[in-house]
């Protein structure tokens, strides 16, 4: 698809046809975050797949929003490896190096013809615990992806996009 296209026509996608996603498209998405820019290069997120029927009821048992997709992924990153600012303390790159993996992967997923949803309404220690992983990794959000159902169609609050003129200021 042309780029243009890509990042206009998403939209998040709520309903998925049940289909499973072909290991090369899987493959392709993922690749699409290993490059994604991120501090320094210190690359400090993760995605965990979810795919499992034992991992999908666990993820589906814990967050409302997964949407019965039949791949989610659940982003994290590790504390100790992102980048810190040494000009003001308290200031660090995790959640920002995730989130640029994650648009990503989204955008690529789009363009493979497979639709997705960010996803913060999880317990994000909780689903940590229950899924073994190591304490220094926080996570940030699902993205339950899966081919797009034939009535997915985009909800109202993605028609509700703010004008250029209230986003951008010339200072
Ligand atoms: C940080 C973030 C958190 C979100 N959390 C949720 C969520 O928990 N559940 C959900 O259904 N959608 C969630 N969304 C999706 C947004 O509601 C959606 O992106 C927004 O309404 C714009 O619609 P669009 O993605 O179709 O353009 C989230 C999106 C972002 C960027």
């Amino acid at each position: 698809m042309e780029f243009n296209d890509v990042i206009r026509e998403r939209f998040s996608v709520r309903q998925f046809d049940g289909r499973p996603i072909e290991e090369e498209k899987l493959h392709a998405i993922l690749e699409a975050g290993r490059v994604a820019p991120t501090a320094r290069n210190l690359q400090p997120w993760r995605v965990n797949v979810i795919r499992s029927a034992e991992g999908l009821e666990k993820i589906r048992s814990l967050s409302r929003c997964t949407f019965g997709a039949p791949v989610v992924l659940l982003f994290t990153y590790d504390e100790n490896e992102q980048w810190r600012s040494p000009l003001e303390e308290g200031f660090t790159s995790g959640h920002e190096d995730v989130s640029i993996a994650a648009t990503h992967m989204m955008l690529a997923a789009w363009n493979e013809g497979i639709g997705s949803c960010w996803v913060n309404l999880f317990p994000n220690s909780a689903t940590c615990e229950a899924f073994g992983l190591p304490k220094s990794e926080k996570a940030v959000l699902l993205m339950p992806i899966g081919y797009p159902a034939a009535n997915a169609r985009p909800a109202p609050l993605h028609e509700e996009s703010k004008e250029l003129g209230e986003l951008v200021r010339e200072l």
